[in-house]
């Protein structure tokens, strides 16, 4: 395979998880290990033939026919990962099953301990949170932009970075997502360069951007920013399978590599999906070759093309790079007039046969992503012109209920002294002026409405009209 690299060089390379599993298809042995499904023969029948019997024959964990092991790494899967960190410009590059949730939970498990201090964003990911209930650290909590009329969370001010780290003389790292769900980017050389300036390593939630670092004409990744750490939801946009992401070292960084793999053995499943894996090692040789690149500049393009009919709309909006901060052009943002985003997204869906990213109660979020064509996209355009000229008042409502977190925390108690405090369950009526014992929040975007510790407030009640009963500190007798 012929693939070119960064320098507009042609040089060989390879999917060595992929090319090692091909062999061991072509080459296959008398099986008595896991998975006792045996190559698919003791599946359901309807099964088989939905997946289809090459799949299930590929379906086996490593150690086996020469394929490696992940846990350390070895064989075929070192050198994907090898591959991949120079595809990337780390100096490391591990795969994760669980997804980028598994490479939130080994970064606060493996560099932060009970009572240190963390900077991060109060949108960030549950999988951040749920980390340090783990490690026992502590937020101190930025608050980023608010565009109120978007209902979306903005970008993260340096200033406001700096401004913690002045305070607080005993902060053990600085953790940015970046971009937001919605695309808004936020400005993290300046943020690299104050956390040097401090000496605070920078980890940074890329889940959202792992195209980024194959086109010039999307924002710079973190990892070429000065980031000790990155994670990417290769899965997300990357075109990996489902749960597979990628945690990236970057060279020169400043955290400890050895606490993050051995916190990620532990958290790993001892029996990884090679199919899994080989979806990472083939995402990254896709990305990094000229068919990957024409599709990421096919997403790109596609992207423009819609955003520039949406432009010659009267009553369909876009979230636009208008306020002096940037945006991922591939994550169009939209809201109707006199539509609550929801309401848009059920039209979409059952007028017109398309399913979206996510919708909230302000607006709906549309990805081009590298494998839609430009019909698919003329197609969307074409029902949002029809949506455009159609008077849907007559079902128009805005729900009474809110779906983006956007709440400022009161916390009364550390995230893991509340998470493992004595509970109560009670009907959320009464949950007003109680503390939060449990994270509530919806995926996507997996934001917390309440954290552990938080004091639930009238201000909580529109995010939870689907909940009966919330998980509560007990109170003491
Ligand atoms: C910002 C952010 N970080 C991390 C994650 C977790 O990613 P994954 O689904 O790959 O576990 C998500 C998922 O939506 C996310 O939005």
């Amino acid at each position: 395979m012929t693939y070119v690299t960064k320098n507009n060089k042609y040089t060989k390379t390879h999917a060595p998880i992929v090319e090692a599993l091909q062999k061991a298809y072509e080459n296959p042995t008398y099986q008595f290990h896991i998975p006792g499904h045996t190559k698919g023969a003791g599946v359901l029948g309807e099964f088989k033939q939905l997946i289809g019997k090459k799949a299930l024959s590929i379906d086996t964990t490593d150690e086996f026919d020469n394929l490696g092991t992940l846990h350390p790494a070895t064989g075929p899967i070192k050198e994907a990962q090898e591959l991949a960190a120079q595809a990337f410009g780390a100096k490391k590059t591990f795969f994760l099953l669980n997804g980028s949730t598994a490479g939130n939970l080994a970064l606060a498990m493996g560099l932060t301990k009970k009572g240190q201090k963390i900077i991060t964003n109060r949108n960030c990911h549950r999988s951040i949170l749920t980390g340090m209930i783990i490690s026992g650290a502590q937020p101190l909590w930025l608050v980023p932009e608010r565009f109120d009329e978007w209902g979306i969370w903005g970008n993260v001010n340096p200033e406001n970075v700096e401004e913690l780290l002045k305070t607080h003389g005993d902060v053990s790292m600085v953790w940015i997502t970046n971009p937001t769900y919605e695309g808004v980017v936020s400005d993290i050389k300046s943020i690299s360069a104050i956390c040097k300036r401090y000496n605070v390593p920078l980890i940074v939630d890329e889940a959202h951007a792992s195209l980024w670092n194959f086109s010039e004409k999307l924002p710079t990744s973190a990892l070429k920013l000065g980031a000790d750490a990155v994670v990417h939801s290769l899965h997300k946009t990357g075109g990996s399978m489902s749960q597979s992401s990628m945690l990236h070292i970057a060279e020169n960084s400043l955290i400890d590599t050895d606490a993050v793999e051995k916190a990620l053995k532990l958290l790993h499943t001892t029996s990884p999906s090679l199919m899994l894996l080989a979806s990472l090692d083939a995402a990254r040789a896709h990305l990094d070759s000229p068919k990957g690149r024409k599709q990421i500049a096919r997403a790109i393009s596609n992207a423009k093309y819609l955003r520039s009919e949406i432009d010659k709309m009267e009553h369909i909006h876009q979230l636009k790079p208008d306020f002096g901060y940037k945006t991922d052009v591939t994550k169009i943002f939209i809201k109707a007039d006199g539509l609550s985003g929801k309401r848009l997204e059920s039209i979409l869906e059952i007028d017109f046969n398309i399913e979206v990213e996510s919708a909230s109660d302000a607006g709906l979020l549309i990805l081009s992503n590298i494998g839609n064509k430009r019909s698919d996209m003329e197609y969307l355009a074409d029902c949002l012109k029809k949506i455009d000229k159609t008077n849907y008042s007559d079902i128009c409502y805005l729900e009474n209920k809110k779906h983006m977190p956007m709440l400022t925390p009161i916390i009364k108690m550390s995230l893991r002294e509340a998470f493992y405090s004595e509970k109560e369950t009670i009907p959320k009526s009464q949950a007003v002026g109680r503390i939060s014992a449990e994270v509530i929040a919806e995926c996507p975007p997996g934001i917390s409405v309440l954290l552990p510790g938080e004091l639930i407030t009238e201000n909580h009640m529109p995010y939870l009209t689907d909940y009966e009963f919330i998980e509560v500190i007990k109170k003491r007798a």
